[in-house]
């Protein structure tokens, strides 16, 4: 049985994430947007390419929901994207409303998925999808620490001019400019680069790193990335699709862990076949662990400001 994904949202993310899964050829994908003919036109594009790529599975472009019925996983894209001079909190209100319509269409017809979400601010709109849908905590998952902590391992591989494949890195915190950016973690096959690069360098990597959105939405002037964070959502994917039990960071609910309670926040997780199997503890010093609380002092300040919108 191959699995069956919906992707809500056909734009830049959204169909980059359909493009890429089908490339992975274990899963039927279903596209939604509102947009008439437009994930109908890209789905039937991405379907097309199939005999050239080789894959086997079946792609569709929908303005509406049946279709997504009994989906497995389900990827929310939907949203407005910043513009230049925007930070992601300046989308939650407008998001809000859109991620709870599309929560509540798709619990309604796929009550066992798998819910992960893009839209941002990725942390607050994690915790919308949660409430709205009801579903436990370990099915309700959000991307952020992937493509945050990719940004810093493409930085630092840079610098140091290997692979990116050898350079392992955590970013944790919420998915803003408070984000926690772990040197002390960050290797070169299995170096720290505490020890490899000099302290300015890091320094700069990190302050790019939390930048690193804003910088791709400059250069872009008309929408934000879609290309790593696509890559990003795959890897979950992946590791849910095949039970991978990989230790990835991603917004996941938090309950005592870290000493943060009823909040989702970027933290290490292992993902695998049900869902964030456990938030996975990794020791931090003072420094390392009161950034990570203001950075969640960030995220929980956006959720009270949705919470009074109502
Ligand atoms: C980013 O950091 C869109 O939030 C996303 O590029």
């Amino acid at each position: 049985m191959r699995l069956k994904v919906t992707i809500l949202g056909a734009g830049q993310v959204g169909a980059s994430t359909a493009q890429r899964l089908m490339e992975h050829d274990y899963a039927d994908v279903v596209m939604v947007d509102i947009i008439p003919g437009m994930p109908q036109g890209k789905a039937l594009d991405i379907q097309e390419a199939a005999p050239i790529v080789g894959y086997s599975g079946r792609i569709v472009g929908t303005n509406g929901y049946e279709e997504t019925a009994g989906s497995d996983v389900v990827v929310i894209t939907s949203g407005i994207p910043r513009k230049p001079g925007m930070s992601r909190d300046d989308l939650v209100l407008t998001n809000q409303k859109i991620v709870t319509q599309v929560t509540e269409q798709i619990v309604a017809r796929s009550p066992n998925a798998i819910l992960i979400v893009l839209t941002n601010p990725v942390d607050a709109m994690t915790q919308v999808v949660y409430r709205v849908s009801g579903f436990p905590k370990r099915r309700v998952v959000g991307q952020a620490g992937i493509l945050d902590t990719a940004r810093f391992r493409t930085f630092v591989a840079l610098e140091a001019g290997v692979s990116p494949r050898d350079v392992q890195a955590y970013v944790l915190g919420g998915h803003g400019d408070q984000m926690v950016p772990l040197a002390r973690y960050c290797t070169i096959g299995g170096v720290p680069i505490t020890e490899i690069l000099p302290r300015e360098r890091i320094d700069a990597i990190v302050e790019r790193t939390r930048k690193g959105g804003e910088e791709i939405v400059k250069l872009l002037q008309t929408g934000s990335a879609f290309y790593a964070p696509s890559a990003a959502l795959v890897e979950m994917i992946d590791a849910i699709a095949l039970d991978q039990k990989r230790v990835l960071p991603c917004v996941a609910y938090l309950e005592g862990e870290y000493g943060l309670t009823g909040l989702f926040v970027g933290v290490p997780v292992r993902l695998g076949a049900s869902g964030i199997e456990q938030v996975v503890e990794i020791p931090l010093t003072d420094d390392e662990r009161a950034a990570l609380h203001r950075s969640a002092d960030t995220v929980r300040a956006l959720v009270q400001v949705m919470q009074l919108s109502g």
